[in-house]
């Protein structure tokens, strides 16, 4: 093989390599669930209760029926980025998104578990 054709196989290679392990892995969505249940835990059980909890709050509503009862994702992702706006101006829920407590993909893990109550 000519040094030339060898180098290009390696140009080739090493920039396919790098591409490749660039991609973070997809998450599985066991793990995102399992991760929103635990910013749940973190940022909501202080005041609502729900499915799983033992020390929550009773400042909110319970969350449950999740799904049934917010059966569009994105009325449900504008209440945790800013209740405020989506629920009412005076509530005592913080807005988690607009206070950048959470990022977007925080918040989608969380309405992932909450889906699941
Ligand atoms: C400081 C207390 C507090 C925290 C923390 C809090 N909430 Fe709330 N939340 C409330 C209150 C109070 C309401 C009811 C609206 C009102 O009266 O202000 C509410 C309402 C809601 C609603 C609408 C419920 C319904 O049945 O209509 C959802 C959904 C919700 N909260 C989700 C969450 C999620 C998810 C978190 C965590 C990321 C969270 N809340 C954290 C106080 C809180």
């Amino acid at each position: 093989m000519k040094k030339h054709t060898i180098r290009m196989f390696a140009i080739v290679f090493c920039s396919l390599y790098s591409l490749l392990s660039s991609a973070a892995p997809p998450a599985s969505p066991e793990a995102e669930i399992k991760e929103g249940q635990r910013l749940t835990l973190q940022f909501c059980q202080t005041c609502h209760a729900y499915q799983g909890t033992e020390q929550a709050g009773t400042v909110g509503p319970p969350l449950m029926g999740m799904k049934a009862r917010f059966p569009d994702r994105k009325k449900l992702y504008e209440i945790i980025y800013d209740p405020q706006v989506a629920l009412k101006a005076d509530t005592m829920m913080p807005p988690f998104g607009r206070n950048h407590l959470m990022e977007k993909d925080d918040i989608e893990k969380v309405i992932q578990f909450l889906y699941t109550l």
